[in-house]
């Protein structure tokens, strides 16, 4: 099969969060199983960029309304992703440093997708589907299906992946003639509530839609931001589809961003090298159970609570634990976190900012990872803490629910149900107690670390998905 996946993001080339992981590793375990599956991306001003030799497979222009942009689609010449890497450059739009968070995102991702439909309808053949990211790529299920100009992309199958129904996309429909031309009795397509919302009209338009856990597709139809009717009606389309990892990224037998590489044999010597050394750099105790936090610092993965909690937590019991933070996003957040240093100095840390090699060493260093999250469509922090052999301490929602069992259920993590100072704080001092009794954290680690959560199974599960 011919996969195109659609993206705004992919590790390396681009990354802001766990969907840059998952399309930079879902195709190239798709191509392991003998399919040719593609990546099509923005082409962003990143160092990705300046580092690769790409060729030339496209130059074109294409409209905006009453906007012409020019458009040049390069190819990576080596294939060093394990998959054809495509980048789009649409000059003034996409070639821009970050990913997200300007005030004409709306515009930058809907000249993509036009850009990308533009190219794939000259092409001599028809790929046997087209696999959608979010709604960054969400209008181009309804433009293959409606636009008089993509007809001959109707029959092409169109696959929804929601990794996070919160962002939907909305814009007004004084910009509806962005869109090329379509019969405009179809135009309810696109409407949710009043706006044009490319998420809603993917969920609408996809032939099949699939969430990134099935524990959150269920709760979807109850919590989704809005479109919780629209996603129970379309339900019967819509399947739940475990994330894996790269398994050759995130590897700790082979991962150089580490200070000591290590095994599931050398596991505690390796976690306590790492250890050692992140605690040197960051001033911690490294006697003492080290708890961590990685990601976003917004509300989803509720992180407004982290302040109060490591304020309890280090007060109550002082010296007895280490807190290190790596994260960046609320800017109030982002300032108690950094205020807690004055305060707790010698046992506690933080890192405001974005940095992929210190996440590595925390994921090896860290004995207990904290995700006290709201909403968590699959999570791949607690997997890849439980590959390094760190105790995840989870919300029990979403893909922390299908993956981390509990200590006390025979498992290997600490589970918690609600997003509280209470109960997180309460889990803390459950996993205070289980640090204690060195023999059984050494038979967790060990039990963490050989559960297989690698893309094998789930790529193939999404090519029984196309196949439908
Ligand atoms: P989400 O996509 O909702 O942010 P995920 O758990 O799916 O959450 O994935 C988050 C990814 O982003 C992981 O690879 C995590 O290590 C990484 N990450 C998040 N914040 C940072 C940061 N500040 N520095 C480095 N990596 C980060
Ligand atoms: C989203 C979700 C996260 C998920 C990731 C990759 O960003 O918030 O839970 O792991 O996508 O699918």
């Amino acid at each position: 099969m011919e996969i195109i996946h659609v993206s705004a993001e992919c590790y390396p080339v681009a990354k802001v969060g766990g969907l840059g992981d998952v399309v930079g590793a879902l195709p190239k375990y798709q191509n392991k199983l003998g399919h040719i599956a593609k990546v099509v991306m923005p082409a962003y001003d990143t160092r990705f960029m300046h580092e690769n030799e790409f060729e030339v497979v496209y130059d074109g222009w294409g409209k905006l309304g009453f906007q012409d942009f020019t458009v040049r689609i390069f190819r990576e010449k080596t294939n060093k992703l394990g998959f054809d890497l495509y980048l789009v450059h649409i000059a003034n739009f996409t070639d821009r440093p970050q990913v997200y968070g300007y005030a004409d995102d709306t515009e930058r991702f809907l000249a993509f997708q036009i850009a990308i439909l533009d190219w794939i309808a000259q092409w001599q053949h028809l790929p046997d589907v087209v696999h959608c990211h979010d709604h960054h790529t969400g209008l181009i299920p309804f433009m293959m299906s409606n636009c008089l100009r993509y007809r001959f992309l109707r029959a092409v199958p169109t696959v929804l992946t929601i990794h996070n129904a919160q962002y939907q996309g909305q814009f007004g429909w004084d910009k509806l003639n962005y869109i090329p031309a379509f019969d405009t009795w179809k135009s309810g397509q696109l409407d949710w509530k009043g706006s044009i919302n490319p998420l809603a009209a993917a969920i609408k338009c996809s032939w099949r839609i699939s969430t990134v856990s099935p524990s959150y597709l269920d709760e979807i139809s109850f919590k989704a931001n809005g479109l919780e009717d629209l996603l129970a009606q379309e339900r019967g389309k819509s399947f739940g589809i475990l994330n894996g990892i790269d398994n050759e990224v995130w590897n700790p037998a082979k991962d150089p961003m580490l200070s000591k590489k290590f095994t599931i044999k050398t596991v505690e010597k390796g976690k306590s090298a790492n250890k050692d050394a992140l605690c040197r750099v960051f001033n911690l105790d490294p006697t003492k159970p080290l708890f961590t936090f990685i990601g976003r610092l917004v509300g989803e993965k509720g992180a407004d609570l982290l302040p109060d909690i490591f304020y309890n937590a280090l007060h109550q019991s002082p010296g007895a634990i280490n807190i290190l933070v790596l994260g960046s996003g609320d800017p109030q957040v982002e300032g108690q976190l950094m205020h807690l240093k004055e305060t707790f100095p010698d046992y506690y840390n933080a890192y405001i900012g974005y940095n992929e090699q210190l996440s590595h060493q925390i994921y090896a260093g860290a004995d207990f990872l904290l995700m006290p999250s709201r909403v968590e469509p699959c999570g791949l922090n607690q997997l890849y803490a439980l590959r390094y052999g760190t105790i995840p301490i989870v919300r029990r929602i979403g893909g922390l629910k299908d993956t981390v069992v509990d200590i006390g259920d025979g498992g290997f993590g600490i589970c918690h149900d609600q997003t509280s100072v209470w109960d997180v704080g309460h889990a803390i001092g459950r996993a205070y107690e289980y640090f204690q009794d060195t023999k059984r954290i050494k038979e967790i680690r060990k039990m963490m670390m050989q559960i297989d959560h690698s893309w094998d199974k789930a790529a193939q599960e999404y090519i029984d998905l196309y196949q439908m």
